[in-house]
Parts: structure tokens; C-alpha cells; sequence
């Protein structure tokens, strides 16, 4: 019945299933419309956003209006936000709840303008935009609940901060943007959100969604930046009381760098791996290897990077042949395109990863050899006309300790490691200087048993595939070099906590 429901609903206007949605009391992830081509209803839908993907100009206006281009208007900025914070406070924990719980709706009402300006920017297809729009929304319900929680906890008073830094990545140009935000408004903070300049009109059409919601303008701002230093000094700003960032190692310890005592909660970079045992289930682990590797052209910190095959699965031809079959599969194309589960990558690659597509370390083959598509397409091509859309890469023969192995290449590449036991294949894993999320493929309990008191990632999967955290249910983080300020993972109950200070509460006389 559910299932008949969101077929019907996907036809119908994007209002219209706002209220089927609402009226059935589900919203969110948990009613992800399924964006299948095939059902009815979906092809109309999707052809429209992809139709107008290719010259869509959304958030264009707000992301040109966000330009800071001298000291005196970032400090404008900063002034303003800080001013305005006093005000969202006093509304309390319950209006800002409204608010926010409203800001969900209107996310979800502006589905289709999401999933048009992400296709557009950052080459997202339906398939992979549809769950993270689902996700924003996710955090907003979530953080506005947790919002109402903080108010509520016995013998102490939690003291919010008054303004917050937000810098998201490209990849997920909706929902981690919207993540960083909705947490920081939740726990009662203004918020200068930068978005990542190659996906800022994505970012600016989230925004416009909560501005719309009623979120005051001073407490939420949008910034971009005409050049660096400006970045440099709000984040060396001692008025800015917390940078929630999701980003490269590397850009975490620069920042760190501009500002010691700066409180920084940022996800980071990750090297994730999926370990194949003798006991998997062969048909399901080629295909979730192949979907964590390559979905959103691998271009998410959660993707699988390498398979670890061990004992008998090393030598098997027939898992080899499931993963061949797998990555010979996918569908490959730009993000207008209704069936395309692999698009583009942000960039035509150049640096590390244009290195890891096209060089092989001594021992290795190519199983898949990855290579640029052919494509007169926009969507394919970046300004200088190189191509940003490749085929998959699959490399055999990875080596322990090589440069494969332990570095992090943020593209459409896998890499299988061998192992002679699952103990071997853990201390491959736990070798590497990130822990952010870690597969394992087996049926076995005293293997699931033994993986789980040894692995070290924050994010754990077993029998499915490493990437699509789910808010609530699966809240996401890492550890190691994957996390600064770990412990508290973003869409789990405790990622408020720390966006603020705690006092003891005053005793009645
Ligand atoms: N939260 C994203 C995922 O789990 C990064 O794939």
C-alpha cells in the first residue's frame, strides 16, 4: 500500500506530496521516494528536473548577493550575526523547533529544485541526490527535536553559543551544508555558513529553503569569499565560537594552524575498506562493493576504496567474475539522465587522483581500466573542456604499505588486497591513518564477532554496502584521522551536546 502511495504521490505536484506525505505521518529518509525510472510516475517527474538541469541557474542570485569581498564586510558579517543571536535564543528551544521542523517541510516542498541545482553543479544524479535531500530533511526534524532535549536535562543549563562557523564540502552540496546549519540553529547559535565554491549554488538553494522557514537572515548567513584570505581570517576570527567542518585532513590541520584554541568539530578524510571472507554471500558483496566504490564516482568520504579478499575469495575466479559483472554494469553517464548511477566527478581529476587514474604502482594490473568518456555533453566537460566523466578503475595486486593502499584518492578507483586470514585483513585495515567506515561481507558469527572487537572505524556496515548513513538510526563519524572532536557523530543524539558550554543549574532558594 505504502509503495502504491509513493507511486502515485511522484506524479502529482511537489505540494501535493508534501501533504500525502504528511497525511501517511512519514517524512524524511524513511520515505525516500524510490527513484526508480520505472515506476509509474517517476519518469514524468525526474525528466522535468533533468530537463532543466543542464541550464539551471538556481541559487545564483543568492550565491552572487553572498559575496564578501573586503575585511570590512566580513566583519560586517560577523557583527551581525553575533547581534542577532541573542534574539534566536530568546525565542527558546520550542519555537526554534517550529522553525526548523518547518524548514524540513520546506526542503522537502523544494525537492525538485535540490536535486535540478545538484545535478546541475556537482554532477549528482537522481539516484544519489534523492536520499540526501531525504537526509537534510532528516536533520532538520532530528536537530530540532534534540534542540527541545537540551532545555530538558535535569541539574544542568546548557549555554549556547552565539555564533558558529559552518564549511561544508562539494560532495554532499546539500545535506552536510544543511547538517553543519540545522545543528548549530538547533543548539542556539547564529551561523556564517561558507559553502564549497564549486557547489555553492547548491548549498544557497538549502539555505533559501530555511531562510523561507523563518530563520532570520542575520541568524543565518551565507558567505562567499573573493579570495582566501577572507576564508583565512573568519576562521581565525576569536568571535567565532565553533567550526563545524566536513573537509580533507589537511584543510582541518591548516585551519587548526590560523587558530590554537579554535573548537573545531570536523569530519575528515577517510581510506575505507570492505573485507570479503570465505563466508559471504558472493552475489551481495560484489554488488555492495561496486556501489560503495563507484556511487557518486566514488567521490564520497564513505566510499570503498579497497576489497580485501580473504583466503579461498583471494584465488576464487567466481568472486572476481560477480565484481566484473558488478562494475561492468553500472550505468555511467551525466546527471540528466534518468538510469545514470555513476555521473560525473566534480572535476576533470588532476593531482593524486588524476595520478591513481592513470598509474599503476609495481605488482599491479588493471582488472577495470578507468578512462575518460568521450562526450561532447555540459554536464561531461569541465570549463576548459576536459572531461569529469570517466569509467570505473578496478586495480589488482595492492600491495600492504604501498601508496595505494594507504592514501586517500577521492575518485572512481578500486584497489583488491589479498589476505591469508580475517585477522590479516583487519590489521591491513587498521594499518591506515583513518578509521571513518569499514565493511564487512560474511555470514559467519565468530567472524563478525572477531571483526568487530578489532576493526577501528567509526562507522561500521556488515552485509550491506559503506556509504548512506541514515540520521537516527546510523548516525555518522570516524575516528583517528578521520575525526577532530570524535565521539559526537552527526545525526546521533549526542551532536549537540557539545555545540555549547553546560552549567549547573541554580538551586530554587
Ligand atoms: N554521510 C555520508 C555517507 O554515509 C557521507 O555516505
Amino acid at each position: 500500500q505504502r509503495t502504491q502511495d509513493r507511486r502515485v504521490s511522484r506524479a502529482d505536484s511537489a505540494d501535493d506530496r508534501v501533504a500525502a506525505r504528511v497525511a501517511a505521518g512519514i517524512t524524511g529518509f524513511e520515505n525516500t521516494p524510490d527513484t526508480d525510472p520505472d515506476l509509474p510516475g517517476n519518469r514524468e517527474w525526474g525528466r522535468g528536473i533533468a530537463d532543466r538541469m543542464v541550464n539551471s541557474q538556481l541559487g545564483k542570485a543568492t550565491v552572487e548577493a553572498a559575496l564578501v569581498t573586503s575585511e570590512a564586510n566580513l566583519e560586517a558579517a560577523i557583527e551581525r550575526g553575533r547581534a542577532a543571536a541573542a534574539g534566536w535564543q530568546a525565542l527558546g528551544a520550542d519555537e526554534r523547533a517550529r522553525i526548523l521542523h518547518r524548514a524540513g517541510e520546506r526542503m522537502e516542498a523544494r525537492r525538485a529544485a535540490l536535486l535540478e541545482v545538484m545535478g546541475s553543479e556537482c554532477g549528482k544524479t537522481l539516484d544519489q541526490g534523492d536520499p540526501e535531500v531525504s537526509e537534510a530533511i532528516d536533520f532538520a526534524h532530528f536537530y530540532a527535536a534534540l534542540g527541545q532535549a537540551l532545555e530538558q536535562v535535569d541539574g544542568a543549563e546548557f549555554v549556547p553559543q552565539n555564533l558558529t562557523a559552518v564549511i561544508p564540502p562539494w560532495n554532499f552540496p546539500v545535506a552536510i551544508p544543511a547538517g553543519g546549519a540545522l545543528a548549530a540553529l538547533a543548539a542556539g547559535s547564529s551561523v556564517i555558513i561558507k559553502p564549497a565554491t564549486r557547489a555553492a549554488r547548491s548549498g544557497a538553494v538549502m539555505v533559501e529553503a530555511l531562510w523561507e522557514a523563518g530563520v532570520p537572515r542575520d541568524v543565518l548567513q551565507m558567505v562567499q569569499f573573493a579570495d582566501r584570505a577572507l576564508g583565512s581570517a573568519l576562521v581565525a576570527d576569536p568571535r567565532i565560537d565553533r567550526l563545524i567542518l566536513t573537509g580533507a585532513y589537511e584543510t582541518a590541520e591548516t585551519f587548526r594552524g590560523l587558530r590554537q584554541d579554535l573548537p573545531i568539530l570536523a569530519e575528515t578524510s577517510g581510506k575505507n575498506a570492505i573485507i570479503v571472507t570465505p563466508n559471504a554471500d558472493f552475489d551481495l558483496a560484489a554488488r555492495d562493493v561496486a556501489q560503495s566504490a563507484f556511487g557518486h564516482a566514488g567521490q564520497k568520504c564513505s566510499a570503498a576504496s579497497l576489497v580485501i579478499l580473504v583466503g579461498s575469495v583471494a584465488q576464487s575466479k567466481r568472486f572476481r567474475g560477480q565484481l566484473l559483472d558488478a562494475v561492468r554494469s553500472l550505468n555511467i553517464g551525466t546527471p540528466d539522465q534518468l538510469t545514470s548511477q555513476m555521473g560525473p566527478m566534480i572535476a576533470a581529476p588532476s593531482g593524486k587522483l588524476q595520478r591513481g587514474l592513470t598509474t599503476l604502482e609495481p605488482g599491479q594490473t588493471w582488472m577495470v581500466k578507468p578512462g575518460a568518456v568521450d562526450s561532447d555533453h555540459p554536464l561531461a566537460r569541465d570549463a576548459s573542456g576536459a572531461s569529469k566523466l570517466w569509467t570505473p578503475g578496478v586495480r589488482e595486486g595492492v600491495r600492504r604499505g604501498s601508496e595505494y593502499h594507504l592514501t586517500e584518492y577521492f575518485g572512481p578507483i578500486l584497489g583488491i588486497m589479498t589476505a591469508s586470514t580475517l585477522d590479516e585483513a583487519i590489521d591491513m585495515v587498521n594499518e591506515i591513518d583513518y578509521g571513518l567506515t569499514s565493511g564487512l561481507h560474511s555470514l559467519d558469527r565468530d567472524e563478525l564477532k572477531l571483526w568487530l572487537s578489532r576493526i577501528e572505524a567509526g562507522n561500521l556496515y556488515v552485509n550491506r554496502g559503506i556509504t548512506g548513513a541514515i540520521v537516527r538510526r546510523q548516525p555518522f563519524g570516524g575516528w583517528k584521522k578521520s575525526a577532530i572532536g570524535a565521539g559526537t557523530k552527526a545525526g546521533g543524539p549526542s551532536y549537540l551536546f557539545g555545540l555549547g558550554s553546560w552549567t549547573d543549574a541554580p538551586v530554587a532558594a
